[in-house]
This record gives C-alpha cells, sequence and structure tokens, in this order.
C-alpha cells in the first residue's frame, strides 16, 4: 500500500493491475469503508481510496465545499496519477460525486459502480434536513450526529454480528474535522440531478442496494436504473447503507463478475 498526497487530498493506493478502479466513500465515512474490497482486487486491478476534503486524512477544509470541489479534487488526483479510463465506484455520496464525474467526463471512464445512492437531487425535505444537520454540527453536536446517522446506516445483522466495527466507524466520524461534515451536507443540498446523464450514458453501470437500506432503498434504486441502457441492479441480503462493508463477500462477488466482463 502506498499513501499519497496530491494538491488536496491524500489517498492510498494498492495492487499493480493496470486497470483502476478509483472508490469514493460516503457521509460520514472516509477511505476505511473500502477495506473489505482490497483484499479482493488488489491482484488484479490497482485500486485508489481517496479521503474526500474533510475526511480521514485529508483534515484540511474549510467547509466550504460544493460537490463540484470533490470532483475537481478527484480528476486532479486521475491527472496526477496519469490513470487512463478507471472505472469509477462510489458509496451514497460518492455514488453523487462519481455520477457527476461520470456526467462531466464519460469517455473518461470505463464503468460506474453505484452502491446505495441515488442520482435525484435533494428535495425540500432533504434540503431542510441538512439544514437542521449543519446547525448541530456547528454548535458542537458531531459526537451525537454522528452516532444517529450510523445508527440509521447499518442494519440490525450488522450491528449485532459486528458490534465492534460499528462502534469503530462511530468512533471514526466523531473524530473528524466538523467543517468537514458541515461543506459535506452543503455539497449534498446544492448538488445537481444526474438523472437525465445516467438514462442517456452508454457506459456499464453496476447498481448494489442493501436489502435493509432505509436512506436510499431498494424499490429507490431499482426505480433509478429502470431506464439505464446498460445497466445491472443487485439487492445485497443481510446488508443496510454500508453495504460493500456489511455484506462484503456477496458485494465482492458481483463487483468481480462485473469487472471481468468490462472493456477496460
Ligand atoms: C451517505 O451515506 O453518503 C449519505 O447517506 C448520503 C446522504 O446523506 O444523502
Amino acid at each position: 500500500m502506498r499513501h499519497i498526497t496530491s494538491t488536496r487530498n491524500i489517498f492510498h493506493e494498492y495492487g499493480n493491475g493496470d486497470k483502476t478502479i478509483l472508490f469514493i466513500h460516503g457521509f460520514i465515512f472516509d477511505s476505511t469503508l473500502w477495506q473489505r474490497q482490497i483484499p479482493a482486487l488488489a491482484e488484479d486491478y490497482k485500486i485508489i481510496v481517496p479521503d474526500l476534503r474533510g475526511f480521514g486524512g485529508s483534515t484540511d477544509c474549510d467547509g466550504m465545499i460544493t460537490m463540484e470541489s470533490y470532483v475537481d479534487d478527484l480528476f486532479e488526483i486521475l491527472k496526477e496519477q496519469m490513470i487512463v479510463k478507471p472505472v469509477l465506484a462510489g458509496l451514497s455520496m460518492g455514488g453523487y460525486a462519481a455520477l457527476r464525474m461520470a456526467e462531466r467526463s464519460p469517455e473518461k471512464f470505463s464503468g460506474l459502480v453505484l452502491f446505495d445512492t441515488r442520482a435525484a437531487a435533494d428535495s425540500d425535505e432533504a434540503k431542510l434536513k441538512r439544514a437542521a444537520g449543519v446547525r448541530i454540527l456547528k454548535h458542537g453536536g458531531l459526537n451525537t450526529y454522528a452516532a444517529t446517522l450510523m445508527e440509521a446506516v447499518f442494519s440490525a445483522g450488522f450491528k449485532e454480528r459486528e458490534p465492534d466495527e460499528f462502534q469503530s466507524f462511530i468512533d471514526r466520524a466523531s473524530g473528524i474535522n466538523p467543517k468537514g461534515a458541515i461543506g459535506a451536507l452543503l455539497a449534498m443540498m446544492g448538488r445537481t440531478s444526474t438523472i437525465s446523464f445516467l438514462e442517456s450514458a452508454t457506459l456499464p453501470v453496476l447498481a448494489l442496494c442493501g436489502e435493509f437500506d432505509t436512506l436510499t432503498p431498494p424499490t429507490e434504486m431499482l426505480q433509478m436504473m429502470s431506464n439505464v441502457k446498460n445497466g445491472e441492479f443487485h439487492i445485497v441480503p443481510d446488508a443496510g447503507h454500508a453495504a460493500p462493508y456489511e455484506n462484503f463477500s456477496e458485494c465482492n462477488k458481483v463487483l468481480t463478475n462485473f469487472l471481468r466482463n468490462l472493456p477496460f
């Protein structure tokens, strides 16, 4: 593994394959979200896992972030590392960024993998919820906010099977710079819809959703994928909103199969 610093982000690189996968984490996670994909893929692929601005090792964040800032940072990593035609994989907020990257420059990617995410922009209700979150975070409420969010993210089965892992996600989320979380809420609140891009895209798209995901439920993801030309959708049993961590063996099986058939 190599730890690399790009202009604004820390990221980690694994494997030596000539085909690359860029994994983009969700909110309030960091690159450790993907640790259960690395052993399954590092032999055949190069894997790039950034900490988005304000998360993990990328602690430098003034709280003024847009989805376009994340996307600019990620394009910068690809450019600096001279990575050609990677597959983009994102979970939830990471999926919003992956969709926007692919919308900006579809010709630069070999495929898109969407875990527990949506292409629609925020509804008014969601925007008000984000504003309430910003208020809490500005007044020192990160610990409570992180614990409540992680409670909703992970399925009951995961919390029971792996209580220490569940707790370590809460601890990591509670330790970030609150400005990173505020910036992410503002970025998600202001993001644009990528529905029309997704429905007109010719890129191969794999979508996966935890059976018990209550934040981006399977019915919503199925609807999102229903008009995608070159898409496939899988429901991941025994998982909530962090499907690639909660049921990594099922996700890795579907993912490796998808990757094997891609014209990189
Ligand atoms: C995430 O997991 O990244 C968040 O649930 C995304 C969101 O709040 O829309």
